[in-house]
């Protein structure tokens, strides 16, 4: 069967965790190699990867990119708008057309529906590189950072601060395959949509929702923030008041554990979801978080090309 990585709840805990340990070997295995050089192995020689973006990006296209080249392999970038699909020809004809000429296709889609339908047609891999509904990728590089700031995922505290977005979704569905706990803080209207949180928790998820950031943010060993207005959202100036007392900032930094880190998938606007001091303070591992987009993408590949 073909392997696709579309979401965390459809992955085998044990095949996660495989994951992320080859993400750090081939980390560390690579140390002082220059960024375009092959890893020693090349897995993924005369393999090519499409990448398909109907929304900006700038870690997924170079992480994906660069990935592909470190892996012995290549891809072809393109925005969904240049393609025939931008013109209205269907997501499962451009998933067979696609199978036809690549190894693997990586989606970065306005609609979560589009990315199961080009998995559902296509006969090679497909990847999520973010919908409008979650952000596995990014999961997978988050607890890679964790793990390599000598965390161990298990019974860990995280909290999210902020909108209940598509990358709130991801650390749902990996709380249950990764046994952290996670503690929710939104605005009443800006909680993760639907039962997501009841289906977890059914599933042996530990989740709490705090409405009061402080709270939420009491002992928490990983504090996260995410921007207040995701792609697509239009809603611009209701949501920078209705999330304004949800900024991370040194106060609710107190709250936290005294070496509690701080993520963020970026890209970040300071001043608005966290302040500059936290962002660019001691605690904060962003810039990691950033590098290990490449290196957990790098064995979500493998695992999907079964190398
Ligand atoms: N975090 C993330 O996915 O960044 P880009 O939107 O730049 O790809
Ligand atoms: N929640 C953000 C993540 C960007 C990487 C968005 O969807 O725009």
């Amino acid at each position: 069967m073909t392997r696709h990585f579309l979401s965390l709840t459809d992955m085998d805990a044990g095949a996660l965790r495989e994951i992320l340990g080859e993400a750090h070997r081939r980390k560390k295995a690579r140390a002082g190699m220059p960024k375009g050089a092959a890893d020693s192995d090349a897995p993924l020689a005369g393999h090519v990867l499409a990448m398909l973006f109907e929304k900006s990006s700038t870690r997924t296209r170079f992480s994906f990119e660069v990935g592909m080249t470190q892996l012995g392999g290549s891809s072809i970038f393109t925005s969904a708008g240049d393609m025939q699909l931008g013109r209205g020809e269907t997501i499962e004809d451009t998933a067979q057309v696609l199978s036809r000429f690549v190894d693997g296709i990586m989606l970065r889609a306005n609609d979560h529906n589009a990315l199961v339908a080009l998995a559902q047609n296509a006969n090679v891999p497909v990847i999520n590189g973010l919908t409008d509904y979650n952000h596995p990728c990014q999961i997978m590089a988050d607890l890679m950072t964790l793990e390599e700031q000598g965390r161990d995922l298990k019974g860990l505290r995280l909290a999210w601060v902020g909108d209940g977005n598509n990358v709130a979704v991801s650390f749902i569905n990996g709380a249950v395959k990764f046994g952290y706990q996670l503690v929710i803080s939104t605005p009443t209207g800006y909680g993760p949509a639907g039962q997501m949180v009841e289906r977890a928790r059914a599933e042996g998820a530990h989740i709490e929702l705090i409405a009061d950031p402080r709270k939420a943010c009491q002992s928490a060993d990983v504090v996260i923030a995410d921007t207040w207005v995701s792609m697509g959202d239009t809603d611009i100036d209701q949501r920078m008041s209705d999330l304004a007392d949800w900024q991370v900032n040194d106060a609710l930094m107190e709250c936290a554990a005294n070496d509690a880190l701080f993520l963020h998938c970026l890209p970040a606007h300071r001043g608005e979801e966290v302040s500059a001091s936290v962002i660019d303070g001691p605690n904060s591992v962003v810039f990691d978080e950033a590098e290990n987009r490449l290196h957990a993408q790098k064995a979500i590949l493998l695992w999907c090309l079964e190398k």
